[in-house]
């Protein structure tokens, strides 16, 4: 949840006037000669048998233009790749020399490189550290959780009756995923974001004990506590598993058929109800975030809509998405570390009139299902996998050119949002007014609305007309906003990040960038999925893209695998960019 960005600002005044900055690199030996250097040394995922980490080098002597640290491993740690710094080893001995771009190193100036390794047996965090010879004083440690920056780190009051922080991002570290970050990692450059957190998706019964030998449900949690250490530390799981799921499209039809919500009940959200009850991970902070592209559906792709799809009629004549959502937020709910957030679309899906009161209409009837109450929802997510983008700032939905407003041009076609932004803010105003909680936060999946690279418009287009002044300004070069599978030209987004804007709990990567959102052609698969032909770029479209291409990217697997062809168009195109 998120209070305004002004009693957050002043919260954190007072932080920082109290305790001397939460947010400092180094704590400073008071009273004692500052050591010449100091090394903080991090594992940041450690997967038992490979890890990557990352080390925060302070200079404290004289500036340098260049520079190497040293160090020796105890164990047999090899190193395969590094990232902001040339990383050799012999034997047992480390060195890493600055890259051409991070030589200078001014006094008091810190730099930070880091890499990827493999080992056996233990992984200790080496006992000393050289800048140029000289030995440092180390800075973390085996013990020492270090210098973290989480951003704001005021979490707001915890409420009486759950124990729960206003917003559980603030002061918190984010679980990161060793399986999407070894395959990050993996990718030439991937290094730069494979220590990013993103999503861990539930998206079949057999993922909560790990499907083929991978990460169980457990697993993940019991990383995500030698992640935590003696911080905060929170873990986005995302429950997707409705029965009929994804009724307006086949990409992401799933396992169970329309009619079975008991089997829902019983082998999916209880058994994960089950272990994150369990005592161990009390100190977690868990966010769900649940069903993906389901309620709103049930508003907008039924009879009477242009857009109609039988299924979607099904689903909403039986009452097994409400069904479904309602017992997963009271069973998940129940649990007191567990902070439910519910999928709200995007701005290019529910920004319409006709679909936004209508949504949250349905959100709330959810919500208010199978024993749920409004106090089982914590907040709500936008853009979930989508591609909408967070700001678009060379134009606004009360532009007119000529006299004509932007919301008459083709791509605005009448919505009422330009962005997740704008769109996130009023959904949540909208959802307080109808009876949610009014410290509701919503979360911005920011893992693949980026849109930088080289087509990214420097300004607003021409007020030739309405139509070239937006769409020579718009970020979002989609040919349609209807457009959602492996679009080609998109990137990375803002980086996660707590309480970026008013009632925003945080920038999330739920989406791991990298994995399909569907195949561009028929795949046989026993996981239920579709060939929807939105991800096959030779498709020409249909009523809900305007009849448009699909812009997507070719030859992708089915939704859900790797896609690594995606991943470096990603990276290429991050906004803001990698360094
Ligand atoms: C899609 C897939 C699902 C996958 C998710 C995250 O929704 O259907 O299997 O886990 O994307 O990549």
């Amino acid at each position: 949840m998120s209070r305004s960005r002004t009693a957050m600002l002043a919260a954190l005044a007072l932080v920082a006037g109290a305790s001397g900055t939460a947010l400092a690199v180094v704590p400073g030996d008071v009273g004692l000669a500052a050591a010449p250097c100091t090394v903080d040394y991090k594992v940041q995922n450690d997967w038992g048998s490979g890890f990557t980490a990352n080390v925060t080098v302070t200079n404290n002597s004289a500036a340098k233009s260049a520079w190497s640290v040293k160090w020796s491993y105890a164990g047999n740690q090899r190193i395969t790749n590094g990232w902001n710094a040339k990383v050799t080893q012999s034997g047992a001995a480390v060195t890493a020399a600055n890259e051409s771009y991070n030589g200078s190193l001014a006094t008091g100036g810190s730099v930070s490189f880091g890499f990827q390794g493999t080992y056996s047996g233990s992984n200790a965090v080496p006992a000393a550290f050289t800048l140029d010879g000289v030995t440092c004083n180390v800075d973390g440690g085996p013990t020492d959780p270090g210098p973290t920056d989480p951003g704001p780190t005021d979490p707001g009051p915890t409420d009486p009756g759950t124990g729960r922080v206003d917003n559980p991002y603030a002061g918190a570290k984010v679980y990161v995923n060793p399986e999407w970050s070894a395959k990050a990692a993996a990718e030439p450059g991937g290094s730069r974001v494979s220590n990013q957190p993103t999503g861990v998706w539930l998206d079949r019964i057999a993922a909560i004990n790990g499907v083929n030998g991978g990460m169980g449900l457990r697993a993940h949690l019991d990383e995500a506590l030698r992640q935590k250490g003696s911080g905060e530390l929170v873990v986005q799981l995302v429950v997707y598993n409705l029965p009929g799921r994804d009724c307006a499209a086949l990409a992401s039809n799933g396992e169970l058929g329309p009619t079975e919500i008991d089997k829902y009940k019983t082998q999916y959200i209880d058994p994960i109800a089950a272990i994150l009850a369990d005592s161990k991970y009390r100190g977690l902070r868990i966010v769900t975030t649940v069903e993906i592209d389901s309620l709103p559906n049930l508003v907008t792709n039924v009879s009477g809509r242009p857009t109609a799809t039988p299924n979607c009629d099904v689903m909403k004549a039986n009452g097994n998405y409400q069904k479904g959502v309602g017992y997963a937020l009271n069973k998940l709910g129940d649990v007191p570390n567990v902070y439910n957030y519910i999928d709200a679309g995007h701005h290019g899906w529910l920004g319409w009139d006709d679909n936004f009161g209508a949504s949250a209409d349905m959100f709330k009837s959810a919500a208010t299902a199978e024993g749920a109450t409004v106090a089982d929802v914590h907040g709500f997510i936008v853009n979930t996998a989508n591609y909408s983008a967070l700001k678009e700032n060379n134009f606004k939905i009360t532009d007119t050119v000529n006299g004509t407003s932007v919301r008459q041009s083709k791509w605005v076609d009448w919505n009422r949002y330009t962005d997740e932004l704008s769109y996130a803010q009023a959904m949540r105003d909208k959802l307080v007014s109808i009876g949610f909680d009014s410290r509701l936060g919503m979360l911005i999946d920011t893992s693949r609305n980026g849109w930088g690279g080289t087509q990214r418009p420097a300004g607003p287009g021409a007020t030739t007309s309405v139509d070239t002044y937006v769409n020579g300004g718009r970020y979002d070069r989609r040919i349609h906003l209807g457009n959602w599978c492996n679009q080609a030209g998109a990137g990375l987004g803002e980086r996660p990040k707590a309480a970026p804007e008013a009632g925003i709990d945080a920038y999330v990567w739920m989406k791991p960038p990298g994995e399909s959102d569907g195949a561009s052609k028929e795949i046989p698969n026993n996981e239920g999925k579709g060939f929807d032909r939105m991800c096959d770029p030779t498709y020409t479209g249909n009523a809900r893209n305007g009849n448009s291409m699909s812009g997507s990217l070719p030859d992708a697997p089915l939704s859900g695998q790797w896609f690594s062809a995606q991943f470096q168009q990603l990276m290429q195109n991050a906004y803001p960019p990698l360094s």
